[in-house]
């Protein structure tokens, strides 16, 4: 097994992570002061590698992911130097870090772009997609993700070149071995400072329709004209799986190095369009994200037929993988916040969440249940948000600054926070919770602790007892002769559950439960479990 099928990968968002110098946005020192927390001492959290949304140079346009320099580190976030002292910090306390690779476009501003743009005739221009106009106006009837049409002309080329999201965010032109060549020597100027893997962005946008056809229409309306058509011709074209293979190959000449895509899809996001960019034969990237989870409903049913999917598309040695939140949805404590229930779903969640077969990702501040709020217009940043305003809330809720303590600044940052804090920080926060053995945080910190002593929860086979739950979610993990059984419950009522899992009953032993419970038993048929309760128990 590799290190990244057993670890519990953390993804921090850095300009919202601890900002050491006072300026209101996080940076690399921060999260080297904030190393201990994570791992390495005693009562860290205990994850083992660390995911950092983009550091690289950027004019900030989509917030790093529009990098002008692929081999920097932006001056907000700190250095180079700064960089390799994070690197070896954090190696020093086992946190692999994994880098977010963004090269489906650049900035408008990269010198690549510059000077692509300059001229007809310069040597980058193909480095881009250009089209000449037909019949004066773009090139077919593409959208930009992010608004607005997906071509942007050129006044002074006369061409159109095309973009996937911001107008500032160019597509780079994959099918162009010069382009290839550059972003792979890129890459492995990080494999040899010795970061231990990437999150690839949007990777199944990497190929366009040669012939740019135009996308079939969809009657599914979301908020954005974006979502009205059905993308089959701007994204998961099948010349992208050559490129991953070629991007495999240059990390399998490295030691340990591991990958993990974000194939972009709408809700519900199912496990089948991640799985094939594993490749077939496992050869592409290691893992694409499950985003199953980000749209799932909060009951027992519809979590449980995510990951049915999920082991149906990742059988043998596809190694399948979890998240619940990330920076660009509403934080899962705000998606499942119910009255005073909010806190006993969110422990049910981390519970499933830790205890699934695959690689669980966790989204900074959620062991601690931060939620998300609305940003007063004038403070919104995120240029979805701008743009939909008010009709979308924009990414910003899920990426206020992490709350540390009590304090005015939730011990962000002692200057002006790049994002106002317009959350309940002095009450949910790191300081309120560290060291009560009832709060969110030592829950995570206990599951992340079993979970790293019991092989069975890492690596045992899934088995779900009902594969159409309709309050209690149960399965079972088994490796060799150990057995564990997971029961939750999802509901702020009572449920009994029958033990129909053989006569194990005598060795069974508790090993974490929500309500403090010390057996589980055997001997009767059945079980009955209280209000949002959650068992892990051995039974063989
Ligand atoms: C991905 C990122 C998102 C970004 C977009 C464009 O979806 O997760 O934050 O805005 O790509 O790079």
């Amino acid at each position: 097994m590799s290190w990244w099928q057993e670890a519990v990968i953390y993804q921090i968002y850095p300009r919202s992570f601890y900002d050491s110098n006072g300026d209101g946005v996080g940076d690399l020192q921060g999260i080297i002061d904030k190393l201990d927390y994570l791992n390495g001492k005693p009562d860290s959290l205990g994850i083992d590698a660390i995911w950092l949304s983009p550091i690289n140079p950027s004019p900030m346009f989509d917030f790093g992911y529009d990098i002008s320099d692929y081999e920097g580190i932006d001056s907000v976030f700190g250095d180079m130097k700064t960089f390799k002292l994070l690197l070896k910090e954090a190696h020093k306390r086992k946190i692999r870090i994994i880098l977010d690779l963004v090269i489906n476009h650049t900035s408008h501003l990269h010198p690549w772009f510059i000077e692509s743009r300059s001229s007809k005739d310069n040597k980058k221009r193909d480095w881009y997609i250009w089209k000449d106009p037909v019949n004066g106006k773009e090139p077919n009837k593409w959208l930009g993700s992010f608004g607005g049409k997906a071509w942007e002309f050129d006044e002074k080329t006369g061409q159109y070149y095309y973009h996937a999201f911001l107008k500032e965010q160019p597509d780079l032109n994959w099918r162009n071995p010069e382009v290839r060549k550059a972003v792979f020597k890129m890459i492995k100027f990080w494999l040899d400072l010795g970061v231990d893997g990437f999150r690839l962005d949007v990777v199944n946008y990497y190929i366009k329709d040669e012939q740019l056809r135009n996308n079939p229409v969809n009657i599914f309306k979301g908020v954005r004209p974006y979502d009205w058509q059905y993308h089959i011709y701007d994204r998961n074209r099948p010349e992208t799986h050559e490129i991953i293979k070629g991007f495999r190959k240059l990390l399998n000449s490295y030691k340990d190095r591991m990958s993990v895509g974000e194939v972009f899809q709408e809700p519900p996001g199912t496990a089948e369009l991640p799985a094939a960019y594993y490749g077939e034969k496992n050869d592409e990237l290691h893992m694409a994200f499950n985003f199953s989870f980000l749209y799932s409903k909060w009951n027992a049913g519809s979590f449980m037929k995510s990951v049915l999917e999920s082991e149906k598309f990742h059988p043998g040695t596809h190694w399948p993988n979890y998240t619940l939140s990330n920076h660009d949805q509403p934080r899962h404590y705000y998606r499942y916040r119910r009255r005073d229930e909010s806190v006993q779903r969110a422990k049910i969640a981390a519970m499933l969440l830790l205890t699934l077969r695959g690689t669980p990702f966790l989204y900074y501040g959620e062991e601690i249940g931060m939620t998300c709020e609305r940003i007063p217009k004038d403070k919104i940043q995120d240029p979805v948000g701008k743009k939909y305003w008010p009709f979308h809330p924009g990414r910003d809720g899920a990426r206020l600054p992490m709350s540390w303590n009590n304090g005015e600044k939730a011990g962000f940052t002692t200057g002006e926070p790049w994002l106002p804090l317009v959350f309940n920080h002095k009450e949910v926060n790191v300081q309120n919770q560290a060291g009560d053995a009832s709060s969110l945080f030592e829950f995570y910190r206990k599951l992340i602790a079993l979970r790293k002593k019991t092989k069975s929860l890492r690596l045992g086979d899934f088995q779900s007892l009902e594969s159409e739950p309709k309050q209690i979610m149960a399965y079972t993990r088994t490796l060799g002769k150990e057995k564990i059984l997971i029961l939750l419950n999802f509901e702020n009522k009572p449920a009994i559950f029958p033990l129909q899992i053989g006569k194990t009953g005598k060795q069974s032993e508790i090993l974490f439960s929500t309500h403090g419970r010390k057996i589980v038993p055997f001997e009767s048929p059945e079980i009955q479990l209280e209000p949002y309760e959650g068992i892990i128990a051995k039974i063989g």
